[in-house]
């Protein structure tokens, strides 16, 4: 790990969680270069949700690079990318009755949601946007502003302006936080300047893995419409098919005026995002969102294949039966040890259990890789494992790594841990199947 210590940055951070130096990766599982094996409960922060190296979308990448395909092609129009937007047309949006226009931008979440955000702004007049406590919608100054955790926030080094923080259902206890929205609107006197646009994850990922309502996604949908205010569904994360539909908000019944996708949607860890909106919103001068990097021919390749998943839905069928046993496994392992773990939380491939214990999140992720598991702890304290396997992990792969998550919490139970946990309670050796 030296090069990594005394040449890269202060500011890298996984490679502090999982400290190995991984080598290659198939399907669910990472390997390192002692050969370790590790079943892959993160995906790439949900950038891997058809697995490492899946072998049919690199079959189409290696024959697109056998015939020079483009690669690279800033907003010109190439052959990969109309075939891209085809099948998108054909296999997602219209499907869904959903007559949204494409936009790319540069390719990351973040610059979709600054996209997103520009956009708000420019067709409504406002300056003012409103999102979610606990939200994570990325790190760039104008998604930072729309983003709640104060560490992230202070790198800024500047105000961050034009956003006001709302709490997200659940936060007022007993109250209901659509009424104390509409109570905000309603009141001249709120302070709350009438928003362009209010951001929201339907689950909030980052933020410790809480899944908003449908009743309360519907009534949001609803109050801002009444408002005229803009609804941008980030699901940047939550979206790709990680809640079991290929949009997290289809089950709710709402259609955003603006979406937010990247991460999965090229399906093999490609960079490329995705801004959907409704077309009587797509005011953009021509360059006005620009960006060297939004024609990567190589992720409209793949994320073409990838789409081959959403023909019919025996693929979304195959996500909520694998959602199902998880949450099955996480319940009885809420249930077993009720002195560490909190609810169970989640939709979908993107289930949460909250440890009680001050920093336990951080020490049992480190205890997991240990033990030859890859998952994060997220929430404002780290409070929250998150279990974000890839969705076509296969069901054996998928029982053996809630097997040792199950493992560290006895061990965690075990040592009547209230502090942190000792490196030598959790370094038993990894499962020889794994190697
Ligand atoms: C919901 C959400 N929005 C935006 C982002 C930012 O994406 P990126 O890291 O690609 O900029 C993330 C990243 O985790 C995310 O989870």
């Amino acid at each position: 790990m030296e090069i990594f210590d005394t040449l890269e940055s202060e500011v890298r951070s996984y490679c502090r969680l999982f400290p190995t130096v991984f080598e290659r990766a198939v399907g669910s599982r990472l390997f390192d270069e002692a050969g370790r094996g590790y079943i892959d409960f993160f995906s790439g922060a949900g950038t891997l949700n058809y697995g490492h190296n899946n072998p049919v979308f690199k079959e189409r990448l290696i024959d697109y690079l056998r015939r020079d395909g483009i690669t690279h092609s800033l907003d010109m129009a190439t052959r990969a990318k109309r075939e891209l937007l085809e099948r998108f047309q054909r296999v997602i949006l219209a499907p869904r009755g959903l007559s949204y226009k494409v936009q790319f931008p540069g390719p990351t979440g973040t610059n979709a949601v600054e996209a997103a955000l520009k956009l708000a702004r420019k067709v409504t007049g406002r300056s003012h946007v409103l999102y979610f406590q606990n939200a994570y919608h990325g790190m760039t100054l104008g998604a930072l502003a729309v983003t709640g955790s104060a560490a992230k926030r202070r790198g800024a080094g500047v105000a961050l302006l034009h956003t006001t923080p709302i709490p997200f259902e659940g936060d007022l206890g007993g109250r209901d936080t659509i009424e104390h929205l509409a109570d905000l609107l309603a009141n001249p006197s709120s302070g709350v300047d009438l928003p362009a646009a209010v951001i929201v994850e339907t689950v909030q990922a980052e933020g410790g893995v809480r899944a908003a309502s449908f009743d309360w996604l519907q009534r949001l949908a609803q109050l801002l419409r009444r408002h005229g205010i803009l609804l941008i569904v980030d699901d940047v994360q939550a979206g790709c098919g990680r809640t079991g539909t290929f949009f997290s908000f289809e089950p709710a019944g709402i259609t955003p005026d603006i979406v937010c996708l990247s991460k999965s949607i090229s399906g093999f860890g490609l960079p490329m995002a995705l801004v959907l909106l409704r077309p009587d919103l797509d005011v953009w001068a021509p360059g006005e969102h620009n960006g060297t990097f939004r024609g990567n021919n190589l992720a409209f390749v793949t994320g073409a294949a990838a789409l081959d998943y959403w023909q019919d839905d025996a693929f979304s069928r195959e996500i909520l039966r694998k959602a199902a046993l998880i949450r099955q496994r996480l319940e009885k392992m809420a249930a077993d040890h009720p002195g560490l773990c909190g609810p169970v939380r989640g939709r979908g491939l993107i289930q949460g259990l909250h440890l009680i214990p001050d920093g336990l999140g951080a020490e049992s992720s480190h205890a997991a890789f240990q033990r030859g598991l890859i998952l994060e702890p997220v929430g404002p304290n780290d409070e929250v494992l998150k279990i974000l396997p890839p969705l076509v992990i296969e069901e054996a792969e998928l029982r053996q790594g809630l097997d040792i998550l199950e493992d560290v919490l006895a061990d965690v139970a075990g040592c009547d841990l209230v502090g942190p946990l000792s490196g030598d309670a959790v370094s038993s050796p990894l499962s020889p199947s794994l190697a």
